[in-house]
């Protein structure tokens, strides 16, 4: 029988989740659609009875409605509790259950580059995508990782809760020869010609430089890197592979990560 997925959120109409997800069910011959569907935050409860009503067999969630989601699932994993915020739910057949694939989506797109676990990582950030990521770099095993921040406090908290250390952006920027592994995660430079979050004066070459946003597909952040002979990336493999993540907790497949990314790259460019 044919299965619905959906993406829920407010607005909706840009997503390419659709895109990526009917492309998967596609290339692997199951029988499902995935819908855009728009939800209104006071629409959030009454919208998640419908679909379990309706037999929806899981569904992503996108903004506003991440953290406010939670108190409404019967289970969460323990992606999405550490993050207080989920982007995944799959029916276990009684509950709805919540995960967080972005952090995990994150640290796997890094893998495409040769990595390794020690290496010395930069995070830039101390919000909601930056703890994802935190938590996730933990889980994978990375045992080198440094948080700073603007908000020096906020920084410190959160590296505490992951074993990492933490450093002003002051410190960072002085010492960033040392990382070979640089993420972005802050808001800032999402616009051409807004500040950076932190110098890449001291960067040194061949450093690899993240940043989690993809559209414009490159930030000023990474243009600056780029232009330090970094290797750069951007946030098309982190929303890919959380995709890839969320549709193999659906159907057990590990779809096809590397031409996902190069099909959102050419739409997005
Ligand atoms: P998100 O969920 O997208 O991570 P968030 O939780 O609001 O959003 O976090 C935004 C992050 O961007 C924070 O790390 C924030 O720093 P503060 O903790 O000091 O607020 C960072 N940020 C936002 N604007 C910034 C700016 N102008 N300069 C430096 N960092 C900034």
């Amino acid at each position: 029988m044919k299965k619905w997925y959906a993406v829920i959120g407010d607005p909706i109409a840009h997503s390419l989740s659709p895109f990526m997800h009917e492309s998967w069910f596609d290339e692997h011959g199951i029988e499902a659609a995935y819908l855009p569907i728009h939800v209104e935050p006071s629409q959030l409860k009454k919208s998640l009875e419908a679909m379990k009503t309706l037999g929806i067999s899981g569904f992503n969630i996108t903004l506003p409605h991440k953290q406010s989601i939670v108190p409404l699932l019967g289970k969460l994993e323990e992606s999405a509790s550490q993050m207080n915020a989920v982007n995944t739910v799959n029916f276990d057949g009684t509950h709805y259950v919540g995960s967080n694939t972005d952090g995990d989506g994150f640290v796997r797109s890094l893998f495409v580059h040769a990595i390794d676990k020690t290496s010395k990582v930069l995070l830039i950030g101390a919000g909601g995508a930056a703890r994802g990521i935190a938590f996730a770099l933990k889980r994978a095993g990375f045992t080198n990782v440094t948080i700073t921040n603007r908000t020096y406090r906020r920084a410190e908290e959160l590296a505490a809760e992951t074993n990492a250390s933490a450093m002003t952006l002051i410190e960072s920027e002085q010492q960033l020869a040392e990382f070979a592994i640089v993420i972005q995660t802050t808001s800032v430079g999402l616009a051409t010609g807004e500040a950076l979050p932190i110098s890449l004066d001291r960067v040194k070459s061949g450093t690899l430089v993240a940043d989690i946003i993809y559209n414009p597909l490159e930030t000023p952040f990474l243009k600056k890197a780029r232009e330090k002979n970094c290797i750069i990336s951007n946030g098309v493999g982190m929303f890919v592979y959380q995709g890839a993540i969320a549709f193999e907790k659906w159907t057990g497949i590990q779809p096809n990560t590397e031409k996902m990314i190069q099909m959102i790259t050419e739409k997005l460019g």
